[in-house]
Parts: C-alpha cells; sequence; structure tokens
C-alpha cells in the first residue's frame, strides 16, 4: 500500500531509488515518483502509471544527485494522476516528501494553512498538506528562532540550532498535529545529504550501508546494498545522512534501535527463470511447507514444537477457546485452522474478519488465544485487531511471514512462516505455509489433550509427507493450463467444497476474482440449492473440490444437480473418487491421497493453478493486477 524508498550517499541515486521502486511496486502502481536533491535544486520527476512509465520518463531527462526519496502509489486521497503522484512539495518548493499512509484530519489541517496565508496547493492528496505543514513550521522557526512548538532551542536559538535539527523538529511538531498513519521520507534543498523518515502504523526501514543509508517501506527494496536493517517503531522520527543517523520520537526523546541481519538476499526476490512471480512462488510450495515445519515436529513427543508462543505446557493446556484473525487469503487460511483445530484439540474456535473483529465487542472467555494471521505482518486491519485483543488483556500471538513485521513484534509471541518473500499480488505460499503452521497449532494443542501419541505420530508423518506430495500437485499445470485455456471465455465461475475444503473454495474464488477479473463465487456445497443454483447455466463453470473423503458422496450429489441444469464441472478429487468423478464431470483434476485435514494444502495448488494460467490466457498482468496492493495498510 505505498511504497518508499530514499537513499543517502555517494552513488547516483537514481537508479538505486529507481530499481527500489520495482522491488516496491507490489505495494502499490497506480502512479509513481521520484525527488533527488542536485545542488541548489530538486529533480523532480512522476506520473501516473506503472514504475516503467517512471521509468522511461528518468531515462529521457536522467535526474542526477546523491540523495533523494522515491515512491510508488496505491491511491486513497485524490486519482491516480500525474499531479496527486508522490513525492509532493511544501509552498516554497523546497521541501519533498512521500508518503505510505492516510492523514485523517488532512482537511482540518488543509484550512488552518489556507486560513494562515497558504494558497499553493496543487493536489488533492493528504500527503501535500502534511509537506506543506512541516515546510511552513519549518519556515517559521527560522524566522522567529525558537522552535515549531514554541520553545526556545536548548542553545536560544545560535546558528547551532542547525538547519537540521530544525527540521526534524518541524517533522515531529507537524506529526503531533497529524491524526492517522504514516511512513514518510523527506528532503529539503538547503540541506545536503539528509533525510528524514518517520512512521506510525506504516512500516518504514532505515538499511545501514557503509557511507551509504536507507530507507524504504521494505526491506525488498535495499537488500541488493545492504542487509543491516533497523525496523523502526511508530512514533520513531529518523535523520539520515551518509553516515550516520538518530533515530528519536516524536515526542522528541532519544531512540534506541536493534540492528538486524536481513534473512533473504537479492536472488530471492528475483523472479529468475519463471515468467511471474505468481507462478514462481506457486512453484516454491514445496520448499515453503517444509521450511514452516523445520525444527517444529518432534517425532520423540509426538507433537509440535512452537517455542516462539511463548507460552508453557500449563498455559497450552487452559487454552478454552481460539480466535483466529485476519484479511483476504490469511482469512481463509484462518477458516481451515477452524476446522483443524476444531478437529484436532476439540478446542472452540472462531473466525474472525480482522476489520469486522477490530470494531465490535465480541464476548471473549478469560481463556482465549487469539492468532492475528499476516503474511506481510502489517495488513492495518489485522494490526487493529491485534491492539483491540492486546489492550483487552487477551494472550494474542502472530503467524507472520515478514520477521520484525509489526504484528510480529507487537504480538506475544508467534509462528514465523520462512516462506520467503512473497511477491506476487495474490497470494499462495503464504497459504498453504499458514495453513501447515495451523495444522501443527492444532496438534500441539491436540496432544496437550486428548491426542494419543499414536495419533499424533500419524499427524507428524502427514505433515512429512506433504512437499513430496505438493510436488506431484506441481505436475498437474500443464493440465490445468489445458482446462484454463479451455474456459478462456467464460465470464465467470464458481467454486464449491465442504468441510475443510470450503475454505479453499473461497480461496480458488479470491484468486480467480485477483487476478482474471473474472466473477467468482466460493460455497459450501451444500448451500447450491438454497439459492446459488440459480446461477447455473451452460457458459458458467462449476469448480467442485471433492477429495475421496467422508463427504465425497454428498459432493457427488451436488455435482450431479449441477450436471442437470447443464453446467459444466471441473472436479479436484482423489483416490476412487477419480474414477467415479469422471464419470460425470467434464474435467477431472487428480491430487494424492491424504487425510482430509491436510486435503486444503493439496487441493488449493491446482486452483492456484488454474487462475493463473486463465490470467495468462486472458493476457493480463498476474503478478500486478488492477486495483490491487499486496500489503494493506490503511482501513
Ligand atoms: C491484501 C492482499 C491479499 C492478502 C490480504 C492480507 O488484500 O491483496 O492477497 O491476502 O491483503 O494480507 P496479509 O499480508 O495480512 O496476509
Amino acid at each position: 500500500m505505498c511504497g518508499i524508498v530514499g537513499y543517502v550517499g555517494r552513488s547516483e541515486a537514481a537508479p538505486i531509488l529507481l530499481d527500489g521502486l520495482r522491488r516496491l511496486e507490489y505495494r502499490g502502481y497506480d502512479s509513481a515518483g521520484i525527488a533527488i536533491v542536485n545542488g541548489d535544486r530538486i529533480e523532480t520527476r512522476k506520473c501516473a502509471g506503472r514504475i516503467a512509465n517512471l521509468g522511461s520518463l528518468m531515462a529521457e531527462n536522467p535526474p542526477a544527485g546523491h540523495f533523494g526519496i522515491s515512491h510508488t502509489r496505491w491511491a486513497t486521497h485524490g486519482k491516480p494522476t500525474d499531479q496527486n503522484a508522490h513525492p509532493h512539495f511544501d509552498a516554497t518548493g523546497k521541501l519533498a516528501l512521500v508518503h505510505n499512509g492516510v492523514i485523517e484530519n488532512y482537511q482540518a489541517l488543509k484550512d488552518q494553512l489556507i486560513r494562515d496565508g497558504d494558497k499553493n496547493f496543487s493536489s488533492d492528496t493528504d500527503t501535500e498538506v502534511l509537506a506543506h505543514l512541516i515546510g511552513k513550521l519549518y519556515e517559521d522557526s527560522a524566522t522567529t528562532d525558537t522552535r515549531p512548538d514554541g520553545s526556545a532551542p536548548a542553545n536560544g536559538g545560535a546558528p547551532s540550532y542547525s538547519k537540521k535539527a530544525r527540521l526534524v523538529d518541524a517533522v515531529r511538531a507537524a506529526l503531533r498535529q497529524v491524526i492517522g498513519t504514516y511512513g514518510i521520507a523527506l528532503v529539503h534543498r538547503d540541506i545536503p545529504d539528509f533525510i528524514v523518515g518517520a512512521r506510525r502504523g506504516s512500516p518504514l526501514v532505515l538499511g545501514v550501508g557503509k557511507n551509504e543509508n536507507f530507507l524504504a517501506s521494505d526491506v525488498s527494496a535495499i537488500v541488493a546494498h545492504t542487509r543491516d536493517a533497523v525496523y523502526l517503531n511508530d512514533f520513531d522520527v529518523v535523520a539520515v545522512e551518509r553516515d550516520r543517523f538518530e533515530i528519536s520520537s516524536v515526542a522528541g526523546e532519544a531512540g534506541s534501535y536493534e540492528l538486524r541481519k536481513v534473512e533473504f538476499g537479492d536472488t530471492d526476490i528475483k523472479k529468475g527463470d519463471y515468467p511471474h512471480f505468481m507462478l514462481k512462488e506457486i512453484f516454491e510450495q514445496s520448499g515453503s511447507v517444509r521450511d514452516a515445519l523445520r525444527g517444529r515436529l518432534s517425532h520423540e513427543e509426538c507433537t509440535a514444537k512452537l517455542g516462539g508462543l511463548n507460552m508453557s505446557a500449563a498455559q497450552l493446556r487452559d487454552v478454552g477457546r481460539v480466535v483466529l484473525t485476519g484479511c483476504g487469503t490469511a482469512l481463509h487460511a484462518a477458516m481451515v485452522g477452524e476446522y483443524l483445530i476444531e478437529a484436532l484439540a476439540q478446542i472452540p474456535t472462531e473466525v474472525e474478519y480482522a476489520s469486522e473483529f477490530r470494531h465490535r465487542n465480541s464476548p471473549m472467555t478469560r481463556d482465549t488465544l487469539v492468532f492475528a494471521i499476516s503474511q506481510s505482518g502489517e495488513t492495518a486491519d489485522t494490526l487493529g485487531a491485534l491492539r483491540e485483543s492486546k489492550r483487552k488483556g487477551y494472550r494474542t500471538l502472530g503467524i507472520c511471514n515478514n520477521v520484525a513485521s509489526t504484528i510480529a513484534r507487537e504480538s506475544d509471541g508467534g509462528v514465523y512462516m520462512h516462506a520467503g518473500p512473497e511477491i506476487g499480488v495474490a497470494a499462495t505460499k503464504s497459504f498453504t505455509s499458514q495453513v501447515t503452521i495451523l495444522t501443527a497449532i492444532g496438534l500441539l494443542l491436540g496432544r496437550m489433550r486428548h491426542l494419543s501419541p499414536a495419533q499424533g505420530t500419524g499427524i507428524i508423518e502427514t505433515l512429512e509427507a506433504l512437499p513430496g506430495q505438493i510436488d506431484q500437485v506441481l505436475k498437474l499445470s500443464d493440465q490445468t493450463k489445458a482446462i484454463a485455456k479451455k474456459y478462456a471465455s467464460v465470464n465467470g465461475m464458481l467454486f464449491f467444497g465442504r468441510q475443510f475444503n470450503f475454505p479453499v473454495a473461497l480461496e480458488a474464488a479470491l484468486k480467480m476474482k485477483e487476478i482474471t477479473y473474472l466473477f467468482a463465487e466460493g460455497h459450501p456445497s451444500a448451500e447450491l440449492k438454497h439459492g446459488i443454483i440459480a446461477l447455473v447455466r451452460s457458459d458458467l463453470p462449476s469448480v467442485f473440490i471433492a477429495p475421496d473423503d467422508a463427504v465425497f458422496s454428498k459432493n457427488v450429489n451436488n455435482i450431479e444437480q449441477v450436471r442437470a441444469r447443464k453446467g459444466p464441472v471441473i472436479a479436484v478429487t482423489s483416490g476412487e473418487g477419480v474414477g467415479k468423478l469422471k464419470k460425470i464431470a467434464d474435467d477431472v483434476i487428480e491430487i494424492p491421497v491424504a487425510p482430509e485435514c491436510v486435503t486444503p494444502i493439496l487441493s488449493v495448488i491446482p486452483l492456484q493453478l488454474l487462475a493463473y494460467h486463465l490470467a495468462v490466457e486472458l493476457g493480463l498482468d498476474v503478478d500486478k493486477p488492477r486495483n490491487l496492493a499486496k500489503s494493506v495498510t490503511v482501513e
């Protein structure tokens, strides 16, 4: 949800900033811009559209300079036009700012600035208001020799109250007036080799290099240059120079920090031989599931070992209720988790849309354990749900992929997915990793209760067999491609599943919507007859996820109901189901036989592939679908 990159060093800033933006394009891609300070002027290039457009603009007229800021946008306030693209400037045109987040009280701030005589607004954005406010506070402090909050600087306004300190003070004073969220980076024409960054609610990382430093929304933008990172906290303000940086708080207190090593390198964030990140990430799933389990299964104790939960055996045994919350794909993984935890541990489990949960007063028992599930660890609604649960005193754990993300840091403990960077906007490997981890959690909680050692061993063996089975499923890519070609002209698709595979129907429909823009819906198979059947017709295929399990024959009944109304049927099945469904379905996709509880991990993959191949067939931009952003840091 908007990506920002800043650079200060000895190299030309333009290629570093542009490359960083390309790595962050998953965060938003409706417009992009760059501002580089070159001597006494700021060179700005910005335009609507993809970063490739900005790249062309920069190639025509390359900006020079060794420090600057850049931005890729996902519009919140104001249409994606050249004018609304970041960076935005203050009234003097000397200060340039990029911003990820939402300034909720921007109108009130703007009205005040206008009352004070500022008429120089040129965009519809909330960001421009913040640039003007910081600029005004900076300029005012120069004329009055007081700090922007009105107090005298420590040295009484002597010349050593430098421009740098004044700018940082102005940023702090402005941010104290802001209601909303921000990750920002700004430069001032008159202050060489100096960038100020700050965050609240939107991520910001400082990359520490040798004679150069970086700011970015996400480490993937800077990992080609340095693997030393400081993940900033909310209300941190950072002043960055080539060879030093200083972290303080919006309130003006000195800050502390921890330098961390980034786990992955530059090659992990490249497509390699794959045409799209999404396909690469689908094909990574045997490895990512293996990594989600690495070191976490104990044959000796017939259970899972999840030390990151930071809970004693007694605390785990006392869990009386589980709430799983998240958004999008993570929510669908949570829905599989509900079936898993109830089946394996028999603990009442509920799934809550994070966006709803955070705003409602859901009755909770004292012994409720809350899991916030999020690939990015930055989704605003999931973070809001986590904070609300924590505020009420519930133990709240995270299941995140991004190490040191806000949700990972603010939760009481959790389980990292270790899936590696997921760059395709449509989530794939994160779903299977989340479900894998939820299975391990079900196993752990179950083994604190009624699951016998033999049952525990059975689940461990099932989990250990998964990577090999996923490799088998990936061989279905060509078959799903052929099916995609066959149905390339349809206007929509329905998805049905029962029990563990009902959430897979939702997830498969979400994939289809996200990247093919086709109308797609997922439902429990049995709901067909309660309304959806009215939609069935010969040009609307129904996909049934019907492995050979306890509800197979029920699914067959529903398939027959669709067939009787001339609806085409694509079936995902296993074992004896294959022969049976070949007689009634138009297309049958065979997945390996596995215990019910892990079939979602196997059944979702051919449907990820189906959506992928259909989108490619339709000539769509698979990795950057329209209107979407991978990490949604606004509400
Ligand atoms: C956005 C993305 C989805 C993703 C959801 C939750 O809507 O487009 O693909 O599932 O956010 O993301 P998270 O990072 O919290 O898992």
